[in-house]
């Protein structure tokens, strides 16, 4: 396979470009963090978040405990403490959720932020070529709710043939008839034309919605779909085939994790304990070959708890397979080149890895129909902005409700499936934007795309409007393992997805990509001049665009991961020597230990994957509640056991701790889902440069502004030349007007009777009917040493005391230039009268 590479000049200016903006990107999160905090506590939610129970309060041993509060076990900690007398416990390695996560158009900020366990692939040459280091990133979420926090919220439960098929290899009860009851008992459906529909139910814990905000292009290519012979249907019902608006995991409108649908409302049951921060190292197996307990670490604290009843593994397809083999459960060959004793040998233990993966850049240019300047796709210009953050934070719509990675789907079938048997092979995300529209913020950072490729691919075309069709391989050939690294609990496993390696994989995504070049040619995307970015990737070049080798050539290097690996420790009859749970999801060979997550899959379902984990979940609840019907297990978790870690004893009556609400530390909040800033400041070359060269100078005014003589003289001039990202956007105003006018940014001097100068605007922001979208940030104007004179960022300080602000009129940005020559650019924050400042 040809490459490329990687490190351009092109490529060098790109990511000085994107590193320039991120400070205005975070104070722009900073601000809705803010707003969410003064607006909307119907998301911060105070009240009802799951409270951490203290360390020393933990008892010595439950009846269950589940490792892992992710999609499934977030469900398995509701229905296992639905009995009161069995005493859960739910240890998770991450935080509680971040407020900003609920917010749906922030799901790819999310990876790579400090609640994504942040998992890299090993390097391949077949495929994720044009990723850094040729490493796919796999993001898998480390926080209450796990992977559901970060996920595209996007609701599939699959197809009728994948039970079916999971069936007949042995796996008796899994069949869709018997699955499908569980769908619909997590489920609330809210999309009012399928609440009496037999497929669906309302009243479950889990909220499904539509997106609550949608892009004009969507409905475009839905169209398109329709002329291309397909149906808009329900992809959950009764047929798959066919195009669909996404059904989400959503809840009016924001996400609903299975932290927020499962774990909040439980949380208060005296007979739960949530115990975050808790790294489970080691399930603890005793020699009758029974799980007892486990040991994990909390804060630098290690600790052991029994379980009388079981230990229940749900830390997902990645880490259950890893807490197995380093408890002694694998490949006995592997553990004992590690020096870890093996227990049980089970050879399917890392193996059967499965994934669903696109092909990325497949984007398409298209002309904007409206003339006034409204977008007709995601911008993030125009949705990250001021006027954006009014519509979201007072008004509870906007852009801000879009998913834009996919706003619509659809199941298709290629040359190589039959379309009578309704097993679509192939899934189109439909995204009403492109890696361009983010001005390389935050889907190149997500995805690992090296700079050089995004460079080539979209500098030349950078917020021009666009959308991608997204072809997903349904039904993966190749298989992929995982093994461990060491025997550290500590150290990420060493992961071999193997994507591509049957040769029909990348026939089968070929042709997706050309399904969805037929919809571009239908006439609803015709009319709008839709044709595909001329741009090819850099590794590709040689190859005619749209040709087989080039398609193939686009799928091995801009290889992207639908995040869906399952199959890891996969349930199987006893005579598959590949099986590592039985169809009650118990371990082979281990008393006590149940495997329940995505790992359990033994063949990868038709669609997304959190839908079939959280039935999973369900299911397996009602099993394990069957399998200890009337079981006495009292005698193994005595009422008195060994206190030394409590200081003070706990009766079951006693009063949950005082609820203490602490408000929230809104820039560390914030600046922890930038985890790149820090990094790209600290390799500053100029920044660098400059501390090498100069002794620390007296007057420290002139110390902050690097000279503009250690800057590469093209850089200097690319990055004047492309004042997109240090621009505002206006609706109303031509595009890219780095200095709109706009009455929101013209008072230096505090507020004005704002009424009265503008009388169409109320007393509030959220009285103003069409608000200006709005980018707060260094103009053009600003020369480029006043840029990194702000790269710095200083913590967020309230003049006068913040706690006392409840009603604040209405936020006001400036910006400019101090007389000594220095970039200016502040927020202030109004009420009463008062004038609060923030300072960036
Ligand atoms: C970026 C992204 C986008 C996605 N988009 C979609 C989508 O739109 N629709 C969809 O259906 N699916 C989507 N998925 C996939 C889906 O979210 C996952 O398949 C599903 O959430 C996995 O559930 P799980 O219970 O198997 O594991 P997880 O939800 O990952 O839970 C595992 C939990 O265990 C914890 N844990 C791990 N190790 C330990 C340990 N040693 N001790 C204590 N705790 C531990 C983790 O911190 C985590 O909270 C997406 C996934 C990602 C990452
Ligand atoms: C621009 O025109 C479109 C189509 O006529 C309309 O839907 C939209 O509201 C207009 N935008 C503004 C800001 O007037
Ligand atoms: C905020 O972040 C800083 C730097 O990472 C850290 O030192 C500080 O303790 C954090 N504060 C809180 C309240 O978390």
């Amino acid at each position: 396979m040809s490459t490329h590479d990687p490190t351009t000049l092109r490529g060098l200016l790109s990511n000085t470009r994107i590193t320039f903006s991120l400070l205005p990107g975070l104070g722009i999160m900073i601000i809705l963090r803010m707003a969410i905090h003064l607006y909307r506590p119907d998301i911060e939610d105070a009240e009802n978040r799951v409270r951490d129970h203290p360390f020393e309060q933990l008892y010595d041993c439950y009846d269950i405990i589940i490792v892992g509060a992710g999609s499934a076990g977030a469900v398995l900690a509701n229905r296992l403490s639905e009995n009161p007398d069995w005493k859960v416990l739910l240890l998770e390695a991450g935080q509680d959720e971040n407020v900003l996560s609920e917010v749906p158009v922030l799901f790819p900020v999310l990876q790579t932020s400090s609640v994504d366990w942040q998992f890299l692939t090993e390097p391949s040459d077949g495929y994720c070529l044009s990723m850094v280091e040729r490493k796919c990133r796999w993001p898998r979420g480390k926080v209450l709710g796990g992977s559901s926090v970060l996920n595209a919220m996007l609701y599939i439960r699959g197809n009728k043939r994948d039970y079916d098929n999971w069936e007949s290899m042995g796996n008796v009860g899994w069949g869709y008839e018997s699955v499908l009851p569980y769908f619909r008992k997590s489920e609330d459906i809210r999309i009012p034309e399928h609440q009496n529909d037999p497929y669906h139910a309302t009243g479950g814990y889990l909220t499904v919605e539509n997106f609550a905000f949608e892009h004009p292009i969507t409905r475009k290519i839905l169209e398109a779909g329709e002329q291309l012979g397909y149906s808009i249907r329900d992809v959950n019902g009764e047929i798959q085939t066919g195009f669909t608006r996404s059904h989400a995991t959503v809840r009016a409108g924001l996400r609903c994790s299975t932290a927020k649908a499962f774990l909040r409302p439980a949380s208060k049951r005296k007979n739960l304990h949530v115990s975050v921060h808790s790294l489970v190292e080691k399930i603890l197996i005793d020699e009758q070959k029974t799980a007892y307990g486990v040991k994990f670490k909390k804060h630098g604290q290690e600790r052991i708890i029994r379980a009388s009843k079981e230990v229940i593994l749900s830390a997902g397809s990645i880490q259950s397979p890893q807490l197995l083999m380093l408890s002694g459960i694998g490949e006995a060959e592997h553990l004992k080149e590690l020096g870890i004793y093996p227990i049980v040998n089970l050879p399917g233990v890392g193996k059967n890895l499965q994934d669903h993966i696109a092909m990325g850049g497949h984007s398409f240019l298209f002309d904007n129909p409206y003339t006034n300047g409204t977008e007709y796709c995601f911008n993030i210009n125009s949705v990250i902005s001021i006027g954006g953050l009014v519509d979201f934070s007072v008004n509870k719509n906007g852009p801000l409700y879009s998913m834009m990675e996919a706003e619509a789907m659809a199941f298709v079938n290629t040359k190589y499936q039959d379309p009578s048997e309704d097993y679509p092979d192939i899934q189109l995300f439909i995204a009403p934007t492109a890696d361009n529209m983010d001005g390389g913020l935050f889907g190149k950072r997500a995805n690992g795309l090296d700079d050089a490729t995004y460079a080539e691919l979209y500098e030349e075309i950078l917020y021009d409007s666009s959308f991608s069709i997204v072809p997903l391989l349904l039904r993966p050939k190749s298989r992929g393992y995982l093994k461990l690294r060491d025997a550290n609990p500590y150290s990420p496993p060493l992961i071999y997805p193997n994507y591509f390696s049957n040769p029909d994989d990348i026939k089968v995504m070929a042709e997706g990509a050309r399904i969805a070049q037929e919809l571009v040619n239908q006439p609803a995307l015709r009319e709008l001049n839709a044709r595909p970015n001329p741009r090819r990737n850099p590794g590709c070049t040689a190859y005619e665009l749209m040709s087989d080798e080039h398609l193939e050539c686009q799928a091995r290097h801009h290889t992207l991961t639908i995040y869906h690996p399952v199959g890891t420790c996969a349930m199987g009859p006893a005579d598959d020597p590949g099986a590592v749970v039985d169809p009650r999801l118990k371990v082979y060979g281990i008393k006590n230990l149940r495997v329940v997550d995505g790992s359990v899959i033994p063949i990868i379902t038709n669609g997304n994957t959190n839908a079939p984990i959280i039935m999973i979940a369900e299911k397996a609840s009602d099993m394990i509640k069957e399998d200890w019907y009337e079981v006495i297990t009292e005698e193994l978790c005595p009422v008195e056991v060994d206190n030394t870690y409590r200081q003070s004893k706990v009766t079951e009556d006693e009063e949950p701790t005082k609820i203490q609400l602490n408000p929230p530390n809104l820039f560390n909040e914030t600046a922890c889902l930038f985890p790149l800033l820090d990094e790209k400041l600290a390799s500053n070359p100029f920044q660098n440069k400059k501390d090498k060269k100069s002794e620390p100078k007296k007057d420290n005014k002139q110390d902050i502004v690097p000279s503009s003589e250690n800057i590469p003289k093209q850089i200097l001039k690319s990055v004047a030349r492309k004042p997109h990202l240090h621009s505002s956007y206006n609706h109303l105003q031509r595009k890219f007007n780095s200095r709109p006018q706009n009455p929101l940014r013209i008072y230096p001097y505090g507020p004005p009777n704002i009424q009265n100068q503008y009388p169409n605007y109320g007393s509030n922001y959220g009285q103003i009917h069409n608000p200006f979208y709005q980018y707060p940030k260094l103009g053009r104007r600003n020369p480029l040493k006043n840029i990194f004179a702000n790269l710095q960022p200083k913590p967020l300080v309230y003049y006068n005391n913040m706690d006392t602000i409840k009603d604040p009129v209405y936020y006001e940005t400036s910006e400019g230039i101090t007389p000594e020559g220095k970039m200016k650019c502040k927020i202030w924050l109004y009420n009463n009268g008062k004038k609060y400042e923030v300072v960036l």
